[in-house]
């Protein structure tokens, strides 16, 4: 029997990835203070998050789920949100219309601020600091004063937080969505790229589309569906002080709801089965999802999987695969096998960014986009032979024009990552290149269901 649940009975479990607080009593304080602030979300938006994953679940429609890999104080500026929010449109329209397939749109927003590192101190000319773990912990800049964890940080991360959210849901909600803008997407340095070219002659044949539905009496003002979308926010569970403090029971259900986003997952680098992370998720009633690399073996996945989904609820739990290019044919399929054998309800994301991270010789932490999208055909292929469904990808991107990830149709080399790097931690695909990876996905996802259409037809004749 699994012991009693409250939001803060994560804290008698082990826990990784933590920061070394200076002042206990000052994040006590900010702790305190943020349990009495709203919301960000109402449980009623996560339960409809999870009512669209249960259509991922069985097959219905596709997760998209993107953004930074870290948000950061100064990267903060409506332009950015809005550029962001644009290009997982662009995407989500390219594979909607693409696949035929309702997509649901998850950003890495609004609460993406808190990063597990590889090593707790970092050296640089014989000194030694803590790592910097996110905005949420501490500065970027290599000093003492910078690397030194503030608690204070987590009220300009809540501030932050609801104020993205509130002009995404204006850009959702209040027009900007509205299919008839598909081609204004694509305005900026985006257009003069190759996937941009690709993608306006795409808009050219939606924009017939919705000539024909509009003189079928189907329009911006009848049809809801055209004019406006829903948009999720999720991160990464780490700082589980903070999403404590956002823990509010709902008053409609009586459940638990972690209201600082509608979905939150746990890294693959605090996934043991019995530690806080897990602690903390098994008990909100939000969406989860878990990273799964390539060292969970069978039993653990197992362990987690019932650990986060007792019930066994389609929608509930999210397995986002992050198995590197060369290994995701030979570790994902042991993971479906047992999820089949099990009858569990799993949404299968693949996340083709985080095992595929290099070094370039100049020293920029870079992926290939070829890696990635080898990433994603595995993912796919495996899924096809074990007769599962690839529902979704997590993917790191911004909406700039960035020089972080190398290859793509604008080949960015070695040489050129200077130019635009700007990201606070892992390397990101830049516009171009995400909608580019959307083409491609969009063509895999066609294959794919016309494969399980075709076996379906096969069972019932
Ligand atoms: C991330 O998503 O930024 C991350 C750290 O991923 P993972 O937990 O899969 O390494
Ligand atoms: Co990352």
């Amino acid at each position: 029997m699994a012991q009693k649940w409250t939001p803060a009975s994560w804290r008698s479990k082990p826990i990784e990835q933590q920061p070394e607080w200076p002042d206990l009593a000052a994040l006590e304080s900010v702790e305190t203070k943020l349990r009495a602030y709203p919301p960000l979300v109402f449980a009623g938006e996560a339960r409809r998050l999870k009512d669209d994953l249960a259509k991922v679940a069985a097959g219905k429609a596709f997760l998209l789920q993107g953004g930074d890999c870290a948000e950061s104080f100064a990267e903060f500026h409506p332009d950015n949100i809005r550029d962001t929010f644009r290009v997982l449109l662009q995407m989500a329209i390219v594979l909607t219309y693409g696949a035929a397939v309702p997509v649901v749109k998850v950003g890495r927003l609004a609460g993406q601020f808190a990063k597990p590192r590889s090593a707790p101190t970092e050296t640089r000319g014989g000194v030694t600091l803590p790592s910097y773990r996110g905005d949420m912990v501490n500065g970027m800049e290599f000093t003492p004063e910078a690397r030194l964890p503030d608690p204070q940080r987590q009220m300009q991360v809540y501030f932050q937080s609801a104020s993205t959210l509130n002009l995404l849901r204006a850009f959702a909600q209040g027009g900007y969505a509205d299919l008839h803008r598909v081609h204004r997407w694509n305005l900026g340095f985006v257009e003069k790229s190759p996937a941009g070219q690709k993608y306006r002659e795409f808009a050219d044949r939606l924009d017939e589309t919705l000539g024909f539905m509009e003189a079928c009496g189907l329009t911006s003002e009848t049809t809801p569906q055209i004019r406006e979308t829903d948009f999720y926010t999720s991160h990464e569970a780490l700082l589980l002080g903070y999403e404590q403090a956002l823990t509010r029971v709902d008053s409609l259900t009586g459940d638990w709801y972690d209201c600082s986003a509608h979905m939150v997952w746990i890294g693959d680098r605090t996934r043991q089965p019995d530690n806080a992370q897990v602690e903390f998720l098994r008990g909100i009633k939000n969406p989860v999802g878990m990273k799964a690399g390539p060292t969970l073996d069978v039993d653990s996945f197992l362990r987690l999987a019932n650990a986060l989904n007792p019930a066994n609820e389609a929608g509930r739990l999210t397995i986002i695969a992050r198995m590197g290019a060369d290994k995701v044919e030979e570790k994902l399929p042991l993971l479906l096998r047992a999820a089949k054998r099990e009858g569990l309800n799993i949404v299968w994301s693949c996340d083709p960014m985080h095992a595929n991270t290099v070094t370039a010789s100049n020293g920029y932490k870079t992926r290939h986009v070829d890696r990635i999208l080898s990433e994603v055909s595995g993912f796919f292929a495996a899924h096809q032979a074990e007769g599962t469904y690839a529902g979704g990808v997590h993917i790191e991107m911004t909406g700039q024009d960035v020089t972080e990830c190398m290859g793509g149709a604008q080949a960015i080399g070695e040489s050129s990552l200077g130019d635009r790097y700007h990201t606070h931690c892992d390397p990101r695909l830049n516009a171009s290149q995400a909608i580019e990876l959307a083409f491609t996905i969009a063509e895999r996802l066609k294959v794919g269901r016309s494969a399980i259409q075709s076996a379906r037809i096969a069972a019932v004749s």
